[in-house]
């Protein structure tokens, strides 16, 4: 029964609406991606039935599983061991390998199958991407001789490594690429794709940066926040997914152990601040299903002791609320917290309309 996630399906479908607006109202196309909540069907389904161009997930296993009319897009560059599937189950993936675009065009061409690229650039989050742009015109002149691999577009992704916030001066760098190519070959991009959650702001701002006419969007319509300051978006929900999570143990102890302290269950030395005697709870969820820093308690006066695989301690001593074994205690989800529980089969997804 417990752990459980709660998906408000009516308060997802509220953040898809609201933020597909914004996105059509600057005239910029989304992919949708899945991969916080592992491609969950119903959410998916949500996607299917609004006027989202593309569907993208950085695991190929999720994409295989999704069913949809729209585009499939591959987020995560293309390992050269999974290139077959890749190119029978995506419809488009992200690269930023010559090598790996030529295996492609090869895998397509055994399959009679053409599979369309968006080239990767980076602009400074040191994460995928090609880096020094001099070497990119020969790249796209290079794959725009393979007959299999259509070269869509351009993308670049920032604000999820190196925690570069997009703003006019990172993507002038974008910018002063796809001018570079623009005066070098005759070629008219269908896709550039400028970035993800993080570049909202840009449009809650009604700053608009030349070019850019898509966007992969994940957290900004699971959490209803942009990424790059933190903020919230208008007109969306923050609380689409609850954790609840139920108290199996209550006992007044002292907050350090006794005896000689050694390794915990994670090969860590722990260590302890003296806090007296207090009433412990125990949650019946641990650190295989979630981190504990990653969740957010309703009440506020909850605070976190630590955690064990399958438990994670809590101290209930300042609560006005007088916990018994049994009670429900609700937590908000953060990215990584939505991203784990989600991923952790022991935690039971409800929905709610
Ligand atoms: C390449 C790429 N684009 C877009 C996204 C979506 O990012 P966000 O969830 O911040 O919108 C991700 C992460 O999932 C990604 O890896």
């Amino acid at each position: 029964m417990y752990p459980l996630l709660k998906i408000n399906l009516n308060k997802f479908q509220e953040n898809v609406d609201s933020i597909s607006r914004l996105c059509a109202s600057h005239h910029i196309s989304i992919m949708a991606v899945t991969k916080v909540f592992c491609a969950d069907k119903k959410l998916v389904e949500i996607f299917n039935k609004s006027n989202i161009q593309y569907i993208a997930d950085s695991r190929l296993d999720n994409l295989r599983g999704i069913t949809t009319d729209k585009e499939k897009v591959l987020l995560r560059l293309p390992s050269l061991h999974e290139l077959e599937d890749v190119v029978k189950i995506a419809d488009i993936s992200l690269n930023s390998e010559f090598e790996t675009i030529r295996r492609i065009n090869e895998t397509a061409k055994n399959l009679n199958k053409k599979h369309k690229v968006l080239l990767m650039i980076d602009i400074g989050d040191l994460r995928e991407g090609i880096y020094h742009k001099e070497n990119i015109v020969n790249i796209v002149r290079d794959i725009q001789t393979f007959q299999y691999v259509d070269l869509i577009g351009i993308g670049t992704n920032v604000t999820c490594y190196g925690g570069i916030i997009p703003n006019k001066n990172t993507l002038g760098k974008l910018i002063e690429i796809i001018e570079l190519i623009k005066q070098t070959m005759d070629i008219d991009f269908t896709l550039i794709s400028g970035g993800n959650s993080s570049h909202i702001h840009l449009l809650k701002d009604n700053y608009a940066i030349p070019y850019i006419n898509n966007l992969r969007i994940g957290e900004a319509f699971a959490l209803g926040r942009e990424t790059a300051y933190g903020e919230n978006i208008e007109n969306t929900h923050q609380d689409v997914f609850t954790l609840e999570a139920d108290l199996i143990e209550i006992k007044f102890k002292p907050s350090i152990p006794e005896g000689e302290i050694g390794m915990n269950a994670f090969g860590e030395r722990p260590t302890f601040e003296d806090f007296g005697l207090m009433k412990r709870g125990i949650l019946a969820i641990g650190r295989q299903d979630v981190d504990f820093h990653e969740l957010m308690p309703y009440d506020n006066q909850l605070r976190f002791v630590g955690s064990s695989s399958d438990h994670i301690i809590v101290d209930l001593t300042h609560t006005d609320k007088d916990y018994e074994v049994g009670d429900v205690i609700k937590f908000k989800v953060s990215y990584g917290s939505l991203l784990s529980l989600m991923t952790s089969k022991y935690v039971r997804k409800v929905y709610v309309e």
